[in-house]
């Protein structure tokens, strides 16, 4: 019989954390997660004070950064670098919002889906570089938030965003290869519809409604569930996973379940 602790598996005491965008939504509750379980948190947002006000409720650090500018990120690492002498490193990037780009738009706007890639998918390449290097010969582990568009058609309109979340799947999953002989993990999270604060503010609760049919569990995400999933991910109980991407979506990208019905035979 193993003599494995499995509540032990879920403390982070000792570890140092940096969440990437840490300053709303499932940011914050990954912040709100990971102290829980013991871990110290760096709360990295371009806003200073959604942070600050981050780092204030959890007991963690904050700092201002712009996750697509490489002399941030390197600034960012580098600090991080000398607080982590105890333990492996864990880093959480949640950055990577819709910027709304149709195909046939009539006014073609070239600029939003080479933005889209940087905001979605380039900072995701400094995280790795700048990660690993950090973490050094401790290890440690990244977890991405990805989306269910990133391997499910459903909108023209967010083309470029799911094509360049398609992306950071492939990439997380090439980086697992190449960084598991560093005892460095990395996956992704991929939420399907999920209620943050921005989304609420701007979607009328007729939307939710609808939008909740479509759901095979008939409800959309709480930040609490993505965060939940990375918990996981982070913690030591994910020891021997690396290179996933688990859905987060209440069976959403499964299919059209019940779009139609068997003919008789
Ligand atoms: N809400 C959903 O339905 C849903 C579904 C699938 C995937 N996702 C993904 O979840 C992630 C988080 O979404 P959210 O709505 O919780 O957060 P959000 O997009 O509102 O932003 C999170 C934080 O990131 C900060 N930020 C933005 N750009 C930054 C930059 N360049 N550098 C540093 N910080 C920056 C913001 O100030 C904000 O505090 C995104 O990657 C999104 O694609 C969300």
């Amino acid at each position: 019989m193993s003599s494995t602790d499995y509540t032990q598996m879920l403390s982070l005491r000792g570890r140092v954390f940096v969440v990437l965008g840490a300053g709303q939504g499932i940011g914050e509750e990954v912040v709100r997660a990971l102290s829980q379980c013991g871990a110290s948190v760096v709360c990295v947002d371009s806003v200073l004070a959604r942070a600050e006000q981050v780092a204030a409720a959890h007991g963690g650090v904050a700092m201002a950064a712009d996750v697509t500018n490489p002399d941030d990120m390197r600034r960012v690492f580098g600090e991080v670098a000398k607080m982590h002498s105890d333990g492996p490193l864990g880093i959480v990037n949640v950055v990577g919002m819709v910027i709304r780009n149709e195909l046939q738009a009539e006014d073609e706007d070239k600029g939003s889906w080479k933005r889209q890639f940087e905001l979605v998918l380039d900072h995701a390449w400094l995280t790795l570089h700048f990660g690993a290097k950090a973490m050094g010969d401790k290890g440690g582990c990244m977890v991405f938030i990805g989306s269910i568009a990133g391997h499910v058609v459903r909108s023209g309109a967010a083309l470029a965003y799911a094509s360049a979340k398609a992306g950071l799947h492939h990439l997380v999953k090439g980086a697992a290869h190449e960084l598991a002989r560093s005892n460095i993990r990395v996956n992704v999270v991929a939420p399907g519809l999920t209620r943050t604060p921005r989304l609420v503010a701007n979607n009328a609760a007729q939307y939710w409604e609808q939008e909740s049919a479509r759901i095979p569990m008939g409800r959309p995400g709480e930040t609490s569930d993505v965060a939940s999933a990375v918990l996981y991910l982070a913690s030591p109980l994910a020891a021997y996973v690396t290179g996933n991407v688990i859905a987060v979506d209440g069976g959403s990208s499964l299919g059209a379940v019940g779009a139609f019905k068997l003919a008789a035979s």
